[in-house]
């Protein structure tokens, strides 16, 4: 295991520590919650669908899904059990399944295969320590011609997307981040995370190789422009 995949192992545990502080952190970042609502309804599930929320954390890309399909059957899915005790006590999240478990390993926290018409997976496969076997994982939860859709950043395609990613990085996230939550680690783990995390075509390639289909980008508005994505794909049906 390389220096940056042992890093994401620790990720949960650092997400413990500041989960008091991350819906005030989001709160303050212009288009998070509307751009989780964009990802959530570009799935196009049926009102009453099955859907996984993988690495829901507190709950915001929950609540998209919630809004988006309001008679669906959702499970919420973390392995940070500090995220998950702030998602359990939003009343708009009563009707949520939550469960502590690592989304490197679905099938120990108890997910069925086949089980789900959609899984929504925000900020997280970037954090996998092992994106392909990940992914690979989460088509056999998926019923067949079932959706999935990554809300993730990618800026490796573009010189600009990548400045501006960086400009926003280092001169707001990580201090801000830092001045909230009295450390700064996190906020540099996601830099270097993003930085380092596949570009746009090469996140398709690694979806078409794992063996979805119907594999398609959309792009978000605002700052986010370029640096944020939906990643749409389907298991075959
Ligand atoms: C940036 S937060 C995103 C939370 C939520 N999806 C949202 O959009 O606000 C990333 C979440 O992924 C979780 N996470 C990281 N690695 C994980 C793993 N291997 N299994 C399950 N959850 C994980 C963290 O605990 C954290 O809650």
């Amino acid at each position: 295991m390389n220096d940056l995949q042992l890093r994401k192992t620790q990720v949960p545990g650092e997400f413990d520590r500041i989960a008091h502080r991350y819906d005030l952190l989001n709160r303050l970042n212009p288009g998070y919650r509307k751009h989780l609502h964009w990802s959530a309804e570009r799935m196009e599930l049926a009102r009453d669908a099955n859907v996984l929320d993988l690495c829901c954390g507190t709950g915001l890309s929950t609540e998209a899904l919630v809004d988006a399909y309001p008679e669906a059957g959702i499970t919420g899915l973390d392995a940070s059990s500090g995220m998950l005790e702030l998602a359990k006590t939003k009343p708009q999240l009563e009707r949520v399944r939550f469960v502590c478990g690592d989304a490197m390993h679905p099938r120990s926290a108890g997910l069925e295969p086949a089980r789900y018409d959609g899984v929504f997976m925000a900020y997280g496969i970037r954090n996998m320590p092992d994106p392909d076997l990940c992914l690979g994982r989460i088509l056999e939860l998926l019923k067949p011609g079932g959706m999935i859709a990554f809300h993730e950043y990618s800026v490796a395609d573009s010189r600009f997307s990548k400045a501006i990613w960086n400009l926003v990085a280092g001169t707001i996230i990580i201090p801000f981040g830092a001045l909230t939550t009295g450390s700064s680690e996190l906020f540099r783990y996601l830099r270097r995370s993003v930085n380092q995390f596949d570009g746009v075509e090469a996140f398709k390639e690694r979806l078409l190789a794992a063996g979805f289909v119907d594999v398609r980008e959309k792009p978000m508005d605002g700052w986010q422009r370029g640096i944020v994505h939906t990643f749409l794909a389907a298991r075959p049906q």
